[in-house]
């Protein structure tokens, strides 16, 4: 019996064997979500059903899948230096990008807060500060490459009426928007927190370009682009090929390369007439909303109830970062609240605990970095292995400081559980991220689903070839085995052969560098347009 085990017993024990049973997802039902999606996917592509319904503030269960205009991935081969402007994530990053044409890119950037009155207050406050943060980056530049000319080469922007030049940037905008051009798409909704009024069916670009004009800096709006699709690029950019780009951090969403013949919803326009291929934007975070598929706790529901966007953005709220805490806040609670009798920290909360958001995912990391000896927990070489309970003690420290309450409130038996729950958490967030990059696979013929037992790969797409998939975002960059557990599902998905081949890679900067890319598209097709 491990020292863990012997901690514990009675109602401790059936609390946690209850958690187990709520948040472990079998093999089987993974299936079944993934063939959810399969249809979801397939939904979106042929209708934009999705979008009106937002656009009328009614909740629906249809599915998005938004044409970006960008046509195909880059090379390594591309280079210039843009200005891109990165909303969507904790921060509000101003980077100007040099792609250097031989797969690699430097980047200088400046981070900027965005104040919950920001998110929350008038879009064009909002707006008017994204707009000041580029101004600010431009002045407190002290590179040359302030100067507009030397921004984008001999070939600057001018104003259509005006022979003042204008730096291109183009504006990683990390909601569901749908585009209607490489330069213009309206939100549709807001996710992950923010709420500014009067934006929802607003053109995105135009609102920041109004605010550029409206405070006469001389920089213009040349590409939105998601920060999925942004992940796509650069990875394809520095790795030379990818066929989805996934972010799982604060929110969660994929963009994969689709032939535009199946993106039948663009009807008889000019852009399906074109052909070839198009990044497409899931907004998978909006999978199953209807919950049809997704085995929803009452913790769940919980946290859906109290946020601002109640019955969206089903599938983001069970795995990413912005709610993964708030998930462990409400099942760490239940568990004080015991009765008749507590099963955590005596019965005691903290303010902290109490508050809404209280509780980070940082924190979740922290504590299974502290059980497996990663980050700073990290044995140094020929250090004797740590024993549990030297971990449990560990854990306890991390509670004690982050939660703001007293040691003899925290037992190694509470750490001991509250490690249990954020693994358990943090687990069904892996594996349900997987079943979004197995229905990307087989929607594109590179896999098929693998519960019919043992199954060739023969007359795949791509076969025997490398997979590219660029990711990003705190979860899979920081969260202890996340990846791991994310592949391991994924092999059971898609079977081993596959997924092997997948070649899952960070897309460090994917918001930046693929904005820049975005960029260079936009610029090309404007001088192809003149010429
Ligand atoms: C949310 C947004 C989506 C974004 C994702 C990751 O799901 O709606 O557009 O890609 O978060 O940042």
């Amino acid at each position: 019996m491990s020292y863990t085990t012997a901690l514990h017993g009675g109602a401790t024990d059936d609390i946690l064997k209850s958690l187990h049973k709520q948040f472990t997802i079998d093999d089987q039902t993974l299936f079944k979500i993934t063939t959810t999606f399969l249809s979801e996917i397939s939904d979106g592509l042929s209708s934009y059903g999705r979008a009106m319904a937002m656009m009328h503030v009614s909740p629906t269960f249809l599915s998005y899948a938004i044409p970006t205009f960008v046509k195909g991935v880059p090379d390594g081969s591309e280079t210039g230096t843009f200005l891109a402007l990165d909303l969507g994530g904790t921060n509000l990053r101003v980077c100007e990008v040099t792609l250097q044409g031989d797969q690699t890119f430097s980047l200088r950037q400046q981070k900027y807060k965005v104040s919950e009155a920001l998110k929350t207050g008038e879009v064009t406050t909002l707006f008017d500060y994204l707009a000041d943060s580029v101004d600010a980056f431009l002045t407190e530049s002290s590179t040359p490459s302030k100067e507009p000319s030397s921004l984008i080469g001999s070939d600057p922007y001018a104003a259509s009426n005006q022979d003042t030049p204008y730096l291109p940037l183009a504006l990683t905008f990390s909601f569901p928007v749908e585009q209607s051009a490489l330069d213009s798409g309206v939100l549709l909704t807001w996710t992950k927190g923010f709420s500014a009024k009067n934006a929802v069916g607003k053109d995105v670009v135009k609102l920041l370009q109004d605010a550029f004009d409206r405070k006469h800096i001389h920089v213009k709006c040349v590409a939105l682009v998601n920060d999925t699709v942004g992940a796509l690029l650069s990875r394809a950019y520095t790795s030379g090929g990818c066929i989805l780009g996934a972010i799982f951090g604060t929110g969660t969403n994929g963009a994969y390369v689709e032939e535009v013949s199946k993106i039948t919803k663009l009807g008889n326009s000019a852009a399906a007439a074109a052909g070839g291929d198009m990044i497409v934007n899931t907004e998978w975070g909006a999978f199953n909303n209807s919950r049809s598929a997704l085995p929803t706790t009452p913790y769940d529901n919980k946290v859906d109830r109290e946020s601002i966007n109640p019955r969206f953005q089903a599938f983001e709220k069970f795995i990413s970062g912005m709610y993964l805490g708030e998930i462990a806040r409400n099942v760490i609670l239940s568990m004080i609240d015991a009765a008749p009798k507590p099963i955590l920290f005596g019965g005691r909360s903290s303010d902290q605990l109490n508050k809404q958001w209280g509780l980070d995912t940082a924190l979740l990391s922290e504590i299974e970095e502290a059980w497996e000896g990663l980050g700073r927990f990290s044995l140094s070489p020929g250090s004797v292995e740590v024993t549990e309970l030297e971990k449990l003690r560990r854990i306890q420290g991390v509670l004690v400081k982050r939660l703001e309450l007293s040691p003899p409130d925290i037992s190694l038996a509470d750490a001991d559980i509250v490690r249990q729950a954020c693994t358990l958490i943090a687990s069904r967030a892996a594996r349900l991220s997987a079943t979004a990059v197995a229905a990307i696979l087989v929607h594109t013929g590179r896999a098929r689903l693998w519960d019919q037992g043992e199954q060739s790969s023969a007359g795949l797409k791509d076969e025997g070839k490398r997979i590219g998939v660029g990711v990003d975002g705190s979860l899979v960059e920081f969260y202890p085995n996340f990846q791991t557990k994310l592949r391991a599902s994924l092999r059971m998905l898609v079977g081993p052969e596959v997924e092997s081949r997948v070649d899952i890679g960070m897309a460090k900067d994917g918001s930046g560098v693929g904005a820049a890319l975005c960029a260079l598209v936009a610029q090309r097709q404007s001088q192809a347009a003149r010429t």
